[in-house]
């Protein structure tokens, strides 16, 4: 066995001891679409590890839903579209002045579109491209205002395997989607050049197929979501769709400190889908 006064003994004593700790204990974590899916799991998965949220969404049925599961002195909320700075500067600039920090941003708050280029109006063109990519700009400018006086924080965006490819279902293309996501990857890589010397990371999570109520609007019934949930999970060589929990155990890592030399990286959270393309 190692002896006590050996680097490994104590490196083993530093890993014990990271684990008796939680891994966000009193970081100050914003969350934008916190109401459902990822966000919500997210949220869930934070608030076990010690952090308090800020979160944000439009639905407010599904925010104060979430939000309940938590004593007051853990969460804030504000109701409001992701796209508009006032609410992100709003949320932002309560989380600091309350806590005193803003140490994770989770850019989560997104929505999907089947459209082929051809049938693509320019009003959807300019509402999927605010919702998805200009807000992760709006909530990092919002939260940069506080991490670079404070040389520290995490900057995460929900991106896509999409980023990655051409996705297009039942012959129906995300092509525009698929920017957005793309986008989101390659904000993450600027922001972690810019912000790297200030001690500041930015990544990027790509899920594959998680059964969310991301699609919703596309399938008549629960049962024809399901269904296509697991159609579309066949495609991955794990067999079976993603379950949100298993993006937001990626979100942790790469929100805590065990991630302190990860920035500017896409993490593929896929079930193996694109590899086997
Ligand atoms: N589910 C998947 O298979 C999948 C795959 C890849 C990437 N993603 C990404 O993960 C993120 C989360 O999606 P999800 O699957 O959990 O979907 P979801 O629909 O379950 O959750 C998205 C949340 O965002 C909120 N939202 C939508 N528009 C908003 C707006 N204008 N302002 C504020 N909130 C708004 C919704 O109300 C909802 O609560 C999205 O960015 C999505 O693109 C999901």
């Amino acid at each position: 066995m190692f002896s006590p006064q050996s680097t490994v003994w104590t490196r083993v004593n530093t890993f014990r001891k990271a684990e008796s700790i939680m891994r966000l204990q009193d970081k100050v974590c914003v969350i934008t679409g916190a109401a459902s899916g990822i966000g919500r799991a997210t949220a869930e998965r934070f608030a076990t590890e010690g952090a308090r949220l800020a979160l944000n969404d439009i639905n407010e049925v599904g925010l104060t839903e979430v939000a309940k599961q938590f004593s007051p002195e853990q969460v804030i909320t504000r109701v409001g579209d992701v796209s508009l700075a006032a609410t992100a500067d709003t949320l932002v600039g309560e989380a600091a002045r309350r806590w005193g920090s803003v140490d994770v941003l989770v850019n989560n708050a997104g929505i999907f579109l089947f459209r082929d280029p051809t049938d693509l109006t320019e009003e959807e063109w300019d509402h999927l491209m605010n919702t998805n990519l200009k807000s992760m700009w709006l909530w990092s400018r919002a939260a940069l205002r506080y991490m670079i006086p404070q040389r520290r924080g995490s900057i995460i965006m929900l991106a896509s395997m999409s980023a990655f490819c051409g996705q297009e279902i039942d012959g129906v293309s995300s092509f525009l989607y698929n920017i957005t996501k793309a986008g989101a990857l390659q904000m993450a890589r600027s922001f972690a050049t810019r912000y790297g010397p200030l001690g500041i990371r930015a990544n990027a999570i790509c899920p594959g197929h998680f059964r969310t109520n991301i699609i919703r609007h596309l399938y008549p019934t629960e049962e024809a979501i399901d269904q296509i949930f697991v159609d579309l999970g066949k495609t991955a060589p794990l067999g079976r769709p993603g379950r949100p929990e298993e993006v937001a155990n990626a979100a942790l890592f790469l929100a805590s400190d065990e991630s302190s030399y990860v920035t500017g990286h896409p993490l593929v959270v896929d079930g193996g889908v694109l590899v086997w393309q």
